[in-house]
């Protein structure tokens, strides 16, 4: 296991970091999570994008061109073996003087990346369950932040219900999963909530978005009410590293047929394709 660290590949034990790192201290940085199939990151120039996007939200100056990043993220999936991988790249703002809230310093992003292996579930498509809980995060859900406490907390609380993802909501409207976004289907058209800042603008969102209008699907987004969700035909989750995941249960409820639907099915065998 090779990690990328500030300009070296190092033995994942040998990569460390300054306890005054302001990722360490306040969380105080972004990240990525790219799946690589067959040794081609998917989708790189939208996680580029986004990355740009959160860094500029933080004032952070993006430390490497695309160029740069396409060669660092080229050398690490060689040095870790190449075939599917999942890359999770982190940039925070540096190692500052002392622990001060006021950023008040010129600094260099740390910049960390590592490899780890990817499932991937070409033939069969991997059905889950998920608890509806109130979206307790911040209002910026749109930066890729790694202070992620509130997700954690909340994918903790429904891993304890015995759940896969937690499906979150804001007044009574549908926000994302703790690590995902969640779609439905609806007499045979899409629904899923606006981008806006109160989700993460999901790069297997788009994808879908696009597969599933190219196959002459209706798709909306727009809010979605609990009560929508629970009586929707059909509801997935999607995210880099569970692609289109199914959910067949909502805190006990059968959503559906409680079954993998037609409209999920079409779309999971479009993304296969579209992957390669
Ligand atoms: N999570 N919403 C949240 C809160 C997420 O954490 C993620 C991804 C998504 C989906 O985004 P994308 O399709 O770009 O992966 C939506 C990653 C995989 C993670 O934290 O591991």
């Amino acid at each position: 296991d090779i990690v990328y660290l500030n300009g070296e590949l190092l033995a994942k034990k040998d990569a460390k970091i300054s306890v005054l790192d302001r990722g360490f201290l306040f969380a105080d940085g972004i990240y990525e999570v790219i799946p690589v199939y067959n040794s081609t990151p998917f989708r790189l120039k939208q996680h580029l994008d986004r990355l740009s996007y959160c860094l500029k939200q933080l004032n952070i100056i993006n430390p490497h061109s695309d160029i740069e990043w396409k060669n660092i993220i080229r050398t690490l999936i060689e040095r870790n073996g190449g075939g599917h991988l999942s890359i999770y790249l982190q940039v925070t703002r540096g190692v500052s003087n002392d622990r001060n809230q006021v950023i008040d310093e010129v600094m260099t992003p740390t910049v960390m990346l590592l490899a780890s292996p990817l499932l991937v579930n070409e033939e069969s498509i991997e059905t889950a369950s998920a608890t509806l809980l109130e979206d307790i995060r911040w209002q910026h859900c749109d930066i890729k932040s790694i202070a992620l406490l509130g997700n954690i907390m909340l994918r903790n609380k429904a891993q304890q219900l015995g759940c896969d993802e937690a499906i979150l909501h804001r007044d009574n409207l549908v926000t994302e999963g703790s690590t995902s976004n969640v779609f439905m289907v609806k007499f045979r058209e899409v629904y899923t909530p606006p981008q806006n800042q109160l989700i993460l603008g999901g790069i297997t969102r788009d994808v879908i978005i696009e597969l599933a209008e190219e196959s002459g699907l209706k798709v909306h987004q727009e809010n979605i009410t609990v009560d929508d969700l629970l009586s929707a035909d059909e509801v997935w989750i999607s995210s880099s590293s569970r692609e289109i995941s199914p959910i067949t249960q909502i805190d006990g409820k059968i959503i559906g047929s409680g079954q993998v639907g037609p409209v999920a099915n079409v779309l999971h065998s479009e993304f296969q394709a579209f992957k390669k």
